[in-house]
């Protein structure tokens, strides 16, 4: 049955459109940016096993969301790939109806060996996160962790299997500037979109400062230089990223500039952790415990009006309020990026 739409629009009048659903808190990369290793090290409490999401409650809250308005669906971790069902996952949740894009993020050590299995389940994109070719920073941007190869290897599976690849880097300030170039000409050969990611006050364990980014328009000019760039209009409003073409190709770079020049304004996200809390901004500090409306017992009716009020009440945009907040000594304790996802 075609579901019935009911839109529902937040108190700064912006639309309900993706959905991005945590599956896992776990990483197998402890990325400074993200999991620092002093912080998440072996004490940390990760969500036990037994409490995270079902296949049978993430597609009740995914039927729930396409009623409201949502289209496109990104599942994240934590490290997706590390969920054993997670090619299940992606089959219950491709074929709920008037969903049209699904789309997964990963750190692409797991990806060779299952990206044959995700296309065939339904999954259309992936993008993949990568901040070094180079092996020395590979490992330090990613806690030490090896497998440059695997990734890469995880990256031409996903292409070859027709699955629609996008990378995405974050730089450093002082750590791996020296990147930028080699992984826009890596990936401008392959055919492969490149984006990178502003360095972020995700969390509170980061350590972030604003020495720490590189703005989006520093970048651009570094890759500007060696091959001209124009820009691209954006497909729909809700996109995080500013679009660039190199004028000689068909291929894009991108920029997701969440510091520099926030996009709170067409934020269309919702955000859902591994064990059912409804984020409504990525620099929340609460979700709402959502799990309940997930049992089978609970009317579909029932969980559509209580997601459409949750959404009714928001008016998150920390990104704009940032410096403002940071200036006044304001900021408050915010949800970890990898428990709820980026
Ligand atoms: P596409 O549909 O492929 O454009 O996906 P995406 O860019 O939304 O997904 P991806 O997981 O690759 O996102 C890249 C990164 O952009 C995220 O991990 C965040 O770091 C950042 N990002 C995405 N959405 C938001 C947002 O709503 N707010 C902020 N501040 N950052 C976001
Ligand atoms: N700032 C910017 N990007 C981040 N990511 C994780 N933490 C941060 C941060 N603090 C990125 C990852 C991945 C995506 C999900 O979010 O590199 O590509
Ligand atoms: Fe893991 Fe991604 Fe976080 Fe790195 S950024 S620690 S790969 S979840
Ligand atoms: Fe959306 Fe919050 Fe990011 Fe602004 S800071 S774009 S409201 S998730």
């Amino acid at each position: 049955m075609t579901p019935s739409l009911q839109p529902v629009h937040d108190r700064l009048q912006r639309p309900l459109q993706d959905l991005r659903l945590s599956v896992i808190d776990r990483c197998n990369f402890r990325c400074s940016y993200c999991m620092p290793a002093e912080v998440f090290g072996p004490d940390y409490a990760f969500l036990p096993q037994a409490q995270l999401m079902s296949v049978e409650e993430m597609q009740r809250l995914v039927r729930a969301m396409v009623e409201l308005g949502v289209t496109k669906l990104r599942l994240t971790g934590g490290e997706p790939l590390l969920r054993r069902d997670i090619v299940e996952i992606v089959r219950s949740l491709a074929g709920v109806e008037g969903l049209e894009d699904i789309a997964l993020t990963t750190n692409g050590i797991r990806l060779q060996r299952l990206a044959q299995n995700l296309r065939d389940a339904g999954l259309q994109r992936i993008n993949v996160s990568l901040d070094a070719l180079d092996p020395d920073l590979f490992k330090l941007m990613s806690g030490g962790r090896s497998g440059l190869r695997q990734v890469l290897d995880g990256i031409d599976a996903a292409q070859g299997v027709g699955l629609e690849v996008k990378v995405n880097a974050v730089i450093e300030a002082g750590v791996n500037e020296s990147e930028v170039l080699p992984l826009a000409r890596y990936f401008r050969e392959r055919g492969i979109c490149l984006r990178f990611i502003e360095y972020m006050d995700t969390g509170n364990s980061n350590g972030w400062g604003e020495s720490k980014v590189v703005p989006s328009k520093v970048l651009r000019g570094w890759i500007d230089r060696e091959r001209p760039l124009e820009p691209v209009p954006p497909q729909s409003p809700g996109e995080v990223a500013r679009r660039y073409r190199y004028r000689d190709s068909e291929v894009e770079v991108g920029f997701i500039s969440s510091v520099s020049e926030p996009f709170c304004g067409n934020c269309v996200r919702a955000r859902v952790s591994a064990e059912g809390k409804l984020f409504t901004c990525l620099f929340a500090s609460e979700g709402a415990d959502v799990r309940y409306l997930l049992k089978e017992d609970v009317k579909h009716s029932e969980r559509v009006e209580a997601f459409a009020a949750l959404w009714q009440r928001r008016k998150d945009r920390y990104s704009e309020l940032r410096s403002a907040l940071i200036r006044r000594g304001e900021v408050h304790s915010k949800v970890e990026m990898s428990y709820i996802g980026g």
